[in-house]
């Protein structure tokens, strides 16, 4: 259940040990969020709690142990279900992370039902773990990968996009938000001209997951993909949804424990959804305290927090705009809290040694995405990324620093 509150920062910072600390004898800034954001302590004291009190292996256990670890681990599948308004937990399958969750779809729906000359599209702003699995799977059937492409602000050109859906598509794997820009894509409609077209859709929630409101039953859209640690909750852990008629279809992506019925050495029979897809012990831990993240998001409420993120977007474009030589890359209305820059004559690895000299950290280079720096014709950009317990303090800090390393630097 989310609450109207007033927005406290302060009191949000707080929870976040991390955020006291010093780099480099000066208070760390932390504007590197869409790499990964910083654990509060309910998520941090939720894996101590795990192993000091109840670490089991689950759904195997006939102790109490067992049975306290299998009901936590089970409740963060709820928690997941709810925060991203699937109708089952069944629809809720957990992975190493959002890289694992294309991969087990590519490989299982791909390698199950792709055939030689059919087409998947994805487009010009993917993180390379929504083009390479696409690859990998398009050489082994023969299918076909394309991409759409998108103007020199990083907006998909959609004409291109209704164009290329035919009777050959099967596939359309999309970044719902880009990770490297920041921009929200249109994915409302891409779903629904993939689906008019008879094609499913993956969206790479990566981003989204933490700043949007998700509904993947509004959404629509066949399979949506997240990780933990850009929720506040723990690395290692990753969501893969699915539409249950879907994930009823297609074969386990991984044999051993757990996703079987019975096993002979004639035949094996598998588990019932969820647990098709969760071969091996998983990462109790971690899953576990993933709900501690969703739990703190929810103690603010994603509307609020999203308020907050953008009055910090707002901030900081105005003042990085006024930095001679400095271009935002992706400077559109419909994004989230992350601001990606060149600077004339500046090298991003600089600027980062720089800015990490000042307890600044962000983030430098290709973001994963070197087909879309190539698009753009740059090497890289630096990138901030805000989330919730940052500061309008904390971008005056940025916009100090950026223009003290340009001094050094030009
Ligand atoms: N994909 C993560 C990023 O954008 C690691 O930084």
């Amino acid at each position: 259940m989310q609450r109207e509150t007033t927005y406290d920062v302060s009191a949000i910072r707080k929870q976040f040990p991390i955020l006291s600390r010093k780099v480099k004898g000066k208070n760390l800034v932390y504007l590197d969020n869409a790499a990964t954001s910083q654990k509060p302590s309910s998520v941090i004291d939720a894996l101590v709690h795990y192993y000091s009190h109840y670490n089991a292996n689950i759904h195997r256990g006939l102790h109490t142990l067992a049975d306290e670890a299998t009901a936590a681990y089970e409740a963060s599948r709820v928690a997941v279900k709810t925060f991203i308004g699937a109708s089952s937990p069944d629809e809720i399958i957990f992975t190493k992370g959002t890289t694992e969750s294309i991969n087990l779809v590519a490989k299982s729906w791909g390698g199950t039902f792709l055939e030689k000359d059919d087409e998947i599209i994805i487009s010009s702003l993917e993180h390379h773990a929504n083009i390479v699995p696409w690859q990998m799977i398009a050489a082994e059937k023969g299918a076909k990968l394309r991409v759409i492409p998108m103007d020199d602000n990083g907006l998909l050109d959609m004409d291109a996009y209704s164009k290329m859906l035919n009777a050959k598509t099967k596939f359309v794997s999309i970044v719902h938000v880009s990770n490297a820009l920041g921009i929200i894509n249109p994915v409302e409609e891409i779903i629904r001209l993939a689906h008019m077209n008879n094609a499913l859709v993956l969206l790479d929630g990566a981003q989204s997951s933490v700043h949007l409101d998700i509904d993947v039953q509004t959404l629509d859209c066949d399979f949506y993909v997240f990780s933990g640690h850009k929720i506040y909750g723990p690395t290692g852990v990753g969501v893969l949804y699915g539409k249950r008629h879907l994930l009823e279809k297609m074969p386990p992506y991984q044999g051993g424990g757990e996703m079987i019925k019975e096993v002979s050495f004639e035949k094996t029979t598998y588990n019932e959804l969820p647990f098709k897809f969760e071969a091996g012990t998983p990462n109790i831990a971690d899953v576990i305290a993933l709900k501690a993240g969703i739990d703190f998001i929810d103690s603010i409420g994603k509307p609020s927090i999203r308020k907050h993120e953008e009055m910090l977007l707002e901030h900081a474009s105005m003042h990085l705009r006024k930095i001679p030589g400095l271009k935002i890359i992706g400077d559109v209305e419909n994004k989230v809290s992350v601001v990606s820059f060149v600077i004339d004559g500046v090298h991003p690895q600089d600027l980062a040694i720089l800015l990490d000299n000042q307890g600044i950290a962000v983030r430098t280079g290709h973001h994963c995405a070197q087909p879309l720096m190539q698009r753009l014709g740059i090497v890289g950009t630096t990138r901030a990324s805000f989330a919730a317990y940052n500061t309008i303090e904390e971008i005056d800090a940025l916009v100090l620093a950026l223009n003290k390393s340009l001094k050094m630097l030009l």
